[in-house]
């Protein structure tokens, strides 16, 4: 009887040592796909890109900064139009609450920002004014209304010469102008999930 207890006990700790030991594995499998300190940042309004950046995260590990300004924008959607069309129009950068500790110690950064006006948003050329991201991976993604990235993605080429910046996810989103805040939610945000692991492996971030 006390061999067959002994027994008992033996078998048990072996496979919660082997349990372990598979966690131990699966977390250094997620490490190895990218092998890289990955920081995803991302501006959203109504929580579609936020809910994008949320499902990268969980895919890829990292560090999430929401960007937030000095200064928000107006609660009113049209009044918001009409400062970020101004903003576009003279160039004003809108200066940034949110800092980034450490920059240097990333080697790749996500980006997310709806599409604001058919262009990247004032907020988000700030950032990519601010912060020197020259020889590390850029990640663009977006959400939009409808009307697709606009100028958005090749501006962030433009900003970003020094950086390998790779294909880019977009993704539709809500529409404020219509009322419709949050629309990535339910099954829409289990459609986008499988879309954002799709693109992770075709641009080498997951295997
Ligand atoms: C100021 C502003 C301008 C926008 N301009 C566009 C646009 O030009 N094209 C488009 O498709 N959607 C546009 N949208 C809609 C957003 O891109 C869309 O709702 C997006 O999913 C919002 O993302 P968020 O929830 O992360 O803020 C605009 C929204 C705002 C607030």
């Amino acid at each position: 009887m006390r061999h067959a207890i002994v027994f008992c006990i033996i078998i048990g700790l072996s496979v919660l040592s082997g349990c372990s030991k598979a966690q131990e594995q699966s977390n250094r499998n997620e490490n190895l796909s990218t092998g890289k300190n990955v920081l995803i940042v991302y501006l959203s309004r109504t929580s579609n890109t936020k809910a994008i950046a949320q499902i990268i995260h969980k895919n890829a590990g990292g560090t999430m900064a929401a960007l937030e300004l000095e200064t928000p924008y107006p609660e009113n959607y049209q009044a918001t139009v009409q400062q970020v069309a101004d903003e576009n129009a003279t160039g004003f950068l809108p200066p940034l609450k949110t800092k980034i500790d450490s920059i240097e110690k990333y080697d790749v950064v996500f980006i997310g920002f709806p599409t604001w006006g058919m262009q990247l948003p004032p907020p988000m050329k700030s950032f990519l004014h601010q912060y020197d991201l020259s020889g590390k991976k850029v990640i663009p993604f977006n959400t939009n209304g409808g009307y697709g990235i606009g100028s958005s993605f090749q501006t962030v080429k433009e900003l970003c010469p020094n950086s390998e910046v790779l294909d880019g996810f977009t993704v539709k989103g809500g529409s404020e102008r219509d009322g419709i805040l949050l629309a990535i939610t339910g099954d829409k945000e289990k459609k986008a999930e499988t879309e954002v692991i799709k693109w992770l492996r075709k641009i080498k971030i997951l295997q």
